[in-house]
């Protein structure tokens, strides 16, 4: 065996100073005494392997009153009828402390002891595992023990022990060369059932040399590597191996080191620089696994393909794990999984994990939970899912309604699900975050604004219909057409000042009243009153409703022939509406209706509502049947249009009737 070379550190005491809580004042010359203090009780059976951490105050630092009067400087810390705990004791004071442990026997009550802060040679440290032994002690603990002298190869018989549990805690060698092995095996081939070396920079471990009896041990905080108990066939009681805060490296190495140890359920191998290579291929674990902590090590995706297939509990946290792949070897015994502080970026369904109880997938960068998860995982127990950066959208309310019906399955709610996204609900709690039906459901939303549609639509083709509004915004159109044309064209045009005393609307079956009665009687021999006629004045080329918008313009009135013949007219509406918009935008009284024959209101359509209005206000001029009436009439009509017209291309002179 290569000697090795480590540079070895002094440890300081790394659980501080362990002070009194029952302190008698014992004299070692008298033994009986002493012993007596111990005799009183039995030991309840102790069912751990490892003493917990004494609970134990700062008190000040007693002294020991040796044999020949020396006073020692020992701590006793603790002193119970079953425990004792001796602190501080410097290597010229070993015998003092082999004269203490040869007085106990096999038969004496002291079940616990524990060293502390010690400095002894190997060759001491050897002299004191050989008294302790075979006493009635079961638990021994040594911490902060700094073995001073060359560490060579010593026998050791086990035999006849009490001893259930070492431990040693924060050890260190003061000497630069030994051969390592020589301190390895005096643990390695210990007969005990729990063994614990921990915080030591220990850089390896023996397989013991025959089936061990070692049920536990506990190697946390060294530097052991992969080289560990590789094809190790003796560790067959082995139920628990704690590896945790080492320096393995492989993945196929922990699972080849695990083979051949039968019995193992529970190994922890957390914080260390594991990942797993699929290359190596190499991963065959130990059936009887059941707990396994890979927690705080560089594992991927690739970690699902090489676990046992009876886990139960498995504690992959503060890894590098961003999806749980979906066709991985099934893990029917998994209860437990922890994948917090991670990088997963949506919930792992529960396929592969029938039986999952407790998912815990906190601190990763899960935006939007998929309400899959609660459709596969039908056993779910516990979910913590808090501290992802969630996204409050529609997407995340299947989870909050989760949340509801889940009878506080979800850990940490309400405070620890808060929204990251968007910028605006960053920090609202996801309890506080409401959106309705309407906005997340398509369906539905697609039905409101189709149902709404429908309804306007319906509402506005009624109108149309009901109020010919299509007609009048066509007319409109046709009117502001013209109106810009002509005020484009000739903006000086002396033809839009007025030119005519009269237009005349009428119905062509009603054509011969007007030409045999209306025209003659309003037109003098002289000329001086202009009618305009349509099929006189109207300027060929030229559209009919351009016509009619241009002479309803340049005439100071427009008479209306009324008769059923001219509600029949489609022209003669528009007429009608256009002298009516004038009559509106120059807010001047240029409408004359004529009341030919009677019309029945039933006879007008019922879009022509602005006619039907006019009727209504009866301010028609009725054209009487009895002829003695006709003069008057003739004389309100041409009183109504008399106006002085302009002097213009066509009229020459102003006359008054
Ligand atoms: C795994 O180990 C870490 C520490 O390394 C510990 O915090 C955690 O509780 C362990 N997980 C389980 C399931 O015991």
């Amino acid at each position: 065996m290569a000697e090795n070379r480590r540079s070895l550190t002094n440890f300081f005491f790394c659980s501080c100073v362990f002070a009194l809580t029952l302190w008698n004042n014992i004299k070692l010359s008298d033994e009986n005494e002493y012993i007596a203090n111990y005799s009183s009780s039995l030991l309840e059976d102790h069912t751990v392997y490892e003493t917990k951490g004494l609970p134990l105050s700062h008190t000040k630092r007693p002294q020991f009153v040796s044999a020949d009067n020396r006073i020692n400087t020992w701590d006793v810390v603790r002193n119970t009828s079953d425990s004792l705990e001796l602190s501080n004791i410097s290597e010229n004071e070993i015998n003092d402390l082999i004269q203490l442990l040869s007085k106990l026997s096999k038969t004496s009550s002291l079940r616990n002891l524990t060293l502390n802060n010690i400095s002894v040679a190997w060759e001491n440290f050897i002299r004191i595992l050989k008294h302790v032994w075979p006493t009635s002690i079961e638990y021994f603990n040594i911490y902060n023990v700094r073995l001073l002298s060359n560490i060579e190869r010593k026998n050791f018989s086990y035999s006849g022990t009490s001893m259930k549990a070492l431990t040693v805690k924060n050890a260190s060698v003061e000497v630069f060369y030994f051969n390592q092995n020589n301190l390895y095996m005096i643990f390695s081939e210990m007969n005990i059932a729990a063994l614990t070396i921990s915080d030591s920079k220990l850089i390896h471990m023996l397989c013991p040399s025959k089936p061990s009896r070692f049920h536990f041990l506990n190697f946390s905080n060294n530097d052991l590597t992969d080289l560990v108990f590789q094809g190790c066939k003796t560790l067959v009681f082995l139920e628990t191996l704690i590896l945790q805060r080492n320096q393995f490296k492989k993945m196929s190495k922990v699972c080849s080191m695990t083979r051949e140890m039968k019995s193992l359920k529970h190994l922890d191998i957390s914080r260390n620089l594991l990942y797993y290579d699929e290359e190596e291929n190499d991963c065959h674990w130990v059936g009887t696994l059941m707990k396994l902590n890979l927690s705080s090590n560089k594992f991927t995706d690739s970690v699902f393909e090489c676990l046992p297939i009876n886990v139960q509990i498995l504690d992959l946290q503060n890894n590098q794990i961003r999806t749980v792949p979906k066709n991985i070897t099934e893990l029917k015994a998994l209860k437990e999984l922890n994948i917090a502080f991670n990088r997963l970026t949506e919930l792992p369904g529960c396929n592969p994990f029938i039986g999952l109880e407790l998912l815990n997938i906190e601190a990763n960068s899960v935006l939007t939970p998929s309400s899959d998860f609660f459709q596969s995982c039908k056993n779910i127990r516990k979910l913590r899912a808090g501290h992802n950066p969630f996204t409050c959208s529609c997407e995340l309310r299947d989870f909050i309604n989760f949340e509801k019906i889940s009878g506080g399955r979800l850990v940490g709610w309400p405070e620890s699900y808060v929204c990251e996204y968007p910028d605006g609900l960053k920090g609202t709690q996801l309890k506080d975050f409401q959106l309705s039906e309407l906005s997340c459901n398509t369906t539905v939303l697609l039905v409101v604004v189709l149902v709404i549609t429908v309804v306007l639509v319906a509402v506005i083709s009624i109108l149309c219909m009901y109020f010919d509004i299509m007609w009048y915004l066509k007319m409109m159109w046709q009117w502001t057409q013209t109106k810009r044309r002509g005020r484009n064209s000739h903006p000086e045009d002396p033809q839009n000042i007025l030119q005519f005393h009269a237009f005349i609307s009428y119905s062509e079956h009603d054509s011969i009243w007007v030409k045999n009665h209306l025209i003659p009687n309003l037109e003098k021999e002289d000329g001086s009153v202009q009618i305009c006629l349509h099929e006189r004045n109207f300027i060929p080329g030229k559209s009919i409703i351009e016509n009619i918008i241009n002479f309803i313009e340049k005439s100071h009135k427009s008479i209306f022939v009324l008769s059923p013949n001219f509600v029949q007219s489609e022209w003669c509406h528009y007429e009608l509406y256009f002298a009516h918009h004038k009559l509106f935008s120059e807010n001047s009284n240029s409408l004359i209706l004529i009341l030919l024959e009677p019309i029945p209101q039933y006879l007008i359509p019922a879009r022509y509502h602005k006619l039907k209005a006019l009727m209504a206000k009866r301010t028609y001029l009725e054209w009487p049947k009895e002829k003695s009436k006709h003069g008057l009439f003739w004389a309100n009509l041409r009183a109504a249009i008399n106006i002085n017209l302009p002097v213009s291309a066509k009229v020459s002179g102003v006359q008054t009737d």
